[in-house]
């Protein structure tokens, strides 16, 4: 097995928070002693630091050893610069002996200290059991920042010193090799005091510049990072971090045994799956991540065509990103997004090609689907979907369009024609009726005449029940008012079978088609458009699809690290699979986009609500999440309050633009303002110990997309965006994205039940409660 480590902070580490660090180091230092002794017979300790030795020896003596083992089988090298030849050797080599009349005190003094390294002796080990390192300006790693020539930390390593002599505040001193450090079977770093709290919390927070800042000088302290390092830090320092960050070893809070055992959660890059992302370190809170990393704002800013994805906010730091993104390629994210794009059969439950990018690649593109380079038919279905569209707009008899279909056949659309509100014909106006209540297609009937009424039946199986039924009752009312020849002029329809649409009784002539590798929810940007094509028209609708296009290509090409939908899609995943949020809510800053969640509640819950993988093994993780949301700044005065001060962590989507489809620019500021203010409070909170009712918490994760206008072109690009997260999560949950057979129970049974309503006698073939639900309901009808 593979083991990296993620390496740039604390990840990987044991943090512990003590009143009194020095004690616990102790406790766990005399822990790890007695082990080896244990395993051994022997052990062997190395302490560094002015007042880290003396603390340590007084913690060394309260904890004791275990009945049977002694002192004396334990070599201690004390290696501070007042045991460098300068210092004070008497001092520190008595005060151990005092402490340990029997142990093995291994003062400097006899090590040959002329030269600037000490190698390995027959006296020295050649990895202790535990080096314990001070942390801060006085403490033992600042001694490795001047050593003699620039990269004397890297020869002094190859080396293979125990010992060297450096130069600290024109003192010499004395210091540990970093060989010896890492080799060592573990590291104990004590730091305590605000100075050192600063640069822990610095480091936690991946930052070693600022770490290295406050100490005024580049510490190479990254040498003590790797495997086995715990950290023990007093309440000032801890104050500084996350307590997230706190992480005990077992139940009592106490490492017992080897590497492992000691507590610090190795983090297996290379191995990390989806089940065990939950090992992968919590990220310190939003407001320390911001006040050790600054630059985050800039740096985790995504650009995807015109959209500038912030996700500063989310709450993740450098190393679970980048043990996320290798996470995203040892799940084949690359590969099956090249799959896809490749035409090859990624649905393989219903063993298709999956080609929505195909609706949206420009004419003399190519995309292979079993054979064929099916961009030509896309674009002869485009053109004729235009002519037609055209003749609409400008025949002017026709001026209210009747989208008939639901699911993907009806929520693209009418999401779409929602959100270019700005952009639609001025004379035509659309309706949408997908419910198999009749109350739906009444209302909209109410609303119509006949005359100047275009139906189209939108179907990509033209066997959906609601849509069959309200298409039939729109024809007998079409029929009733202008007799039967009047269908095909008022009647078009939308979908991928010729012949149900022709039983139907509309002439294929008056159809426009797609294809079965275009999956329902995938389709606003096919033939299913056509009601929005109508209504904003044919050059607008292409640059829908050039708003698609662009994603496309961004997700197609864009590095892991740089790619909006793949960094979006992994957040998503963090927030399931490692913290737990089980919903997402997405809060459009544009009224006008009043279906977009609903949109994409289809689009992700239809496509990643699955248990069962790609093998048809049950999952043990969990999948997509449950997507919800409304418009700001609507939703503040409803449901905010939780999202706030809930229980419940929602990670939140933002999405505004920087100038509104309308004149009105004061209304534009204050819906702006809101949204930066939502995302601001949501962060980063406000406390309130007084009145605890009044406190917020904050770390509320967000994401903030931003372009510039709500066009055409950039919905097609926030469409694409959303596409795609849903393809590269399926891709890590393991599931197929691109099938739906979660719905097919519900409707074989309504169908079962449908004549049982009322057909005599009465037949009883389902279980108690529901034959007891169709018996009131035939009493009540
Ligand atoms: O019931 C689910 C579903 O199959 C969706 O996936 C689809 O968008 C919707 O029904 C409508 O299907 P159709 O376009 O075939 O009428």
């Amino acid at each position: 097995m593979s083991v990296r480590w993620i390496g740039a902070t604390f990840a990987g580490m044991l943090i512990k928070v003590s009143d009194d660090p020095a004690q616990a180091a102790a406790r766990f230092i005399a822990a790890r002693v007695a082990l080896s002794l244990a395993e051994a017979g022997k052990a062997s300790v190395a302490v560094s630091g002015g007042s880290t030795a003396p603390a340590l020896f007084a913690g060394l003596v309260e904890s004791g050893l275990p009945d049977g083992q002694s002192w004396n089988q334990v070599g201690i090298w004390q290696v501070d610069e007042r045991v460098a030849p300068d210092g004070d050797v008497d001092r520190n080599a008595g005060q151990l002996a005092a402490l340990f009349a029997t142990c093995h005190l291994m003062p400097v003094s006899d090590v040959d200290l002329a030269g600037a390294a000490v190698r390995y002796g027959e006296s020295l080990p050649h990895a202790f059991d535990v080096v314990h390192l001070g942390l801060g300006a006085d403490g033992h790693t600042a001694s490795w920042a001047p050593l003699p020539h620039p990269d004397a930390l890297t020869s002094l390593a190859s080396c293979e010193a125990v010992f060297a002599i450096s130069e600290f505040n024109g003192r010499e001193r004395m210091t540990l090799g970093p060989t010896v450090v890492n080799a060592a079977r573990s590291r104990v770093v004590l730091a305590s005091g605000t100075n050192k709290a600063a640069v822990v919390a610095a480091w936690v927070g991946g930052n070693r510049k600022r770490a290295a800042a406050w100490l005024d000088a580049d510490l190479p302290i990254a040498a003590v990072e790797p495997i086995g390092t715990v950290l023990f830090l007093d309440h000032a320092a801890a104050s500084e971090l996350s307590p997230d960050l706190y992480r005990t070893v077992d139940a009592d809070g106490f490492p017992v045994d080897d590497r492992e055992a000691f507590g610090y959660r190795p983090v297996v890059m290379t191995d990390l799956t989806i089940d065990t992302i939950g090992s992968l370190p919590r990220p310190a809170r939003l407001r320390e991540l911001f006040a050790t990393d600054p630059a985050r704002a800039e740096r985790y800013v995504t650009t995807a065509g015109d959209l500038r994805v912030d996700w500063s906010k989310a709450s993740i730091d450098d190393p679970t990103l980048a043990a996320l993104l290798e996470l995203a390629v040892s799940s084949g994210v690359e590969a099956r997004r090249d799959a896809m794009f490749a035409g090859e059969h990624i649905n393989v439950t219903e063993d298709r090609a999956v080609g929505h990018v195909a609706l949206r690649m420009p004419a003399g593109s190519s995309f292979v689907v079993d054979g064929s380079d099916v961009v030509p038919d896309v674009h002869g279905v485009l053109d004729a979907m235009g002519v037609f569209a055209e003749r609409i707009r400008t025949d002017a008899s026709i001026s209210h369009v009747v989208n008939i279909g639901i699911g993907g056949s009806d929520l693209g659309p009418a999401m779409v024609y929602e959100s270019l509100r700005a952009f639609r014909h001025d004379r035509i106006r659309c309706s949408f009726v997908s419910n198999i209540d009749g109350a739906d297609i009444a209302s909209v009937l109410a609303d119509s005449d006949p005359a100047s009424t275009l139906f189209i039946v939108a179907s990509k199986t033209f066997g959906t029940i609601e849509t069959l039924t309200n298409a039939r009752t729109a024809r007998a009312w079409l029929v009733e008012a202008l007799g039967e020849s009047a269908v095909a002029d008022h009647f078009v329809a939308v979908s991928t079978n010729a012949e149900r649409v022709a039983d139907f009784g509309i002439d294929t002539l008056n159809m426009f088609g797609f294809w079965d590798w275009v999956g329902g929810r995938y389709s606003v940007d096919a033939a299913i458009g056509l009601s929005v094509m109508i209504a904003i028209g044919p050059d607008a609708f292409r640059e829908f699809l050039d708003g698609f296009h662009t994603i496309d290509e961004h997700f197609r090409s864009a590095p892991l690290a740089e790619n909006a939908p793949v960094i979006l899609a992994l957040l998503g995943v963090w927030y399931a699979n490692g913290l737990g949020h089980d919903t997402k809510a997405v809060l459009p800053y544009a009224n006008d986009m009043g279906r977009f969640a609903a949109y994409l509640q289809q689009l992700d819950m239809e496509s990643n609500g699955k248990s069962v993988d790609l093998d048809g093994q049950r999952v043990s993780h969990q999948t997509g999440p449950i997507i919800w949301g409304e418009p700001g700044t609507n939703g503040q005065h409803a449901f905010y309050q939780l999202i706030h001060q809930g229980t419940r962590i929602i990670p939140c989507d933002f999405i505004g633009f920087a100038k509104g489809n309308h004149p009105h620019q004061e209304h534009h500021d204050l819906l702006m303002a809101n949204l930066f203010a939502q995302s601001e409070a949501l962060a980063f909170g406000r406390s309130n110990d007084a009145e605890p009712h009044r406190n917020f918490e904050g770390d509320r994760p967000n994401t903030v997309i931003l372009a510039e206008r709500l066009t055409p072109c950039v919905l097609g690009q926030l469409i694409a965006l959303y596409e795609h997260v849903v393809h590269v999560q399926g891709t890590i949950w393991g599931v197929n994205s691109y099938d739906q057979w979660g719905v097919e129970l519900g409707k074989e049974l309504a169908n079962q039940i449908t004549p049982e309503l009322t057909d005599e006698p009465k037949p009883d073939t389902h279980d108690a409660a529901t034959n007891a639900l169709i018996a009131w309901y035939r009493v009540h009808r």
